[in-house]
């Protein structure tokens, strides 16, 4: 485990999908789909072994998680979620660092996040961690 001050990261597996939906349905803003039933998470991980991670605290409980995933050209991040009780302490920081990671020994050369544009703590998040507004496309897409 990664550990720093009193909370650890280890990878996302399966059986943190109850912990994880249970903290992404807890925050105001951060919307669910068909795309995460225990099903789908399961697939997604499958694909993307050891990519994606969750962050514990002293007593056990998950505090953090974001799912990481990459197509061998790039990659995506979703559902970065930190606890309100364990924010402003790098968790959220150190989530991201732990894709990276995993995603630059991969020799993955970009990765992407959508973040609402209304979400003015997420996008506060990302724009201060390195993170640009590339502000040249959109995103399009088609339910299938
Ligand atoms: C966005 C989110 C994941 C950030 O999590 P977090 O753990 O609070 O993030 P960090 O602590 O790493 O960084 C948050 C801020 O605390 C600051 N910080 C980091 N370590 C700190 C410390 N030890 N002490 C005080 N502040 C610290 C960071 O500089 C950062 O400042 P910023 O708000 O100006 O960017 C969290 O707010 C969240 O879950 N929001 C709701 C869901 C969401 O919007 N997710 C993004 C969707 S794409």
């Amino acid at each position: 485990m990664n550990t720093e001050s009193n909370i650890e990261l280890r990878a996302f597996v399966i059986a943190d999908y109850e912990a994880a939906f249970a903290l992404w349905s807890s925050i105001d803003g951060l919307y669910l789909s068909e795309s995460d039933t225990k099903e789908a998470v399961a697939v997604f991980l499958d694909r993307n072994p050891g990519f994606s991670v969750v962050a514990i605290d002293e007593r056990g409980n998950m505090v953090g998680a974001v799912l990481c995933g990459h197509n061998g050209r790039a990659a995506s991040l979703y559902h970065l979620a930190v606890a309100e009780s364990a924010r402003g302490k790098g968790v959220g920081q150190r989530l991201v660092q732990f894709c990276i990671a995993r995603l630059t020994a991969a020799n993955v050369a970009r990765c992407s996040v959508f973040v609402y544009t209304d979400n003015e703590v997420g996008n506060r998040f990302w724009l201060n961690n390195g993170w640009y507004d590339p502000d040249t496309w959109k995103v399009l897409q088609r339910r299938l």
